[in-house]
């Protein structure tokens, strides 16, 4: 009987070194291959200025979103992810339209429905820097609707978060692709 639980303990000792090497090895593949942290540099559009980084980094709570840009005129500017990582033409069109792929309809980013790009708006002081940072329960970073490989555009005009499918922010002043960060 205490040959048995001497056994037992021994056994233990020799298992929960070795279990924690294996739940290790788990948690390693699970993060490995997952995307953590994406940014997007933005270029100007023909005929603009408009320059700047916004880097996407997944939370607890969801995709922290955060924004620098410069080159902006004064007030509010539509933002989204559109859907074509693809900012080859000189008036941003190239891009598509905002990132849909559940298709609903176009909304303010703390909506429960509302297209996976849309961002809302950033503001420009007077000169012509904006800042934003928010948490965005909506966008995905990994899994079919990633947003890696999509664009950013900024737009000349404020998002009115209804129009749809739009929101009439007007032409597009920036283009960046978005990829995966370290
Ligand atoms: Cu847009
Ligand atoms: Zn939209």
């Amino acid at each position: 009987m205490k040959k048995k639980k001497l056994a037992v303990w021994i056994l233990l000792l020799f298992l929960i070194p070795v279990m924690h090497v294996f739940a290790q090895m788990d948690m390693g593949k699970m993060s490995m291959g997952k995307n953590v942290k994406a940014i997007c540099v933005l270029y100007a559009t023909q005929g603009n200025n408009v320059t700047g980084i916004i880097t996407f980094t997944q939370t607890d709570k969801g995709v922290k979103v955060v924004a620098d840009l410069q080159g902006l005129t004064k007030g509010k500017h539509g933002f989204h992810i559109h859907e074509f990582g693809d900012c080859s033409s000189v008036d941003g069109t190239s891009a598509g339209g905002h990132f849909n792929p559940e298709g609903k309809s176009h909304g303010a980013p703390l909506d429960m429905s509302r297209h996976m790009g849309d961002m809302g708006n950033l503001e420009a002081d007077e000169s012509g820097k904006a800042h934003l940072e928010y948490t965005d329960a909506t966008i995905q970073l990994n899994g079919p609707n990633s947003i890696l490989g999509r664009s950013v555009i900024i737009h000349k005009n404020e998002d009115d978060l209804k129009t749809q499918p739009t929101g009439n922010a007007g032409p597009r002043v920036a283009c960046g692709v978005i990829g995966a960060a370290k």
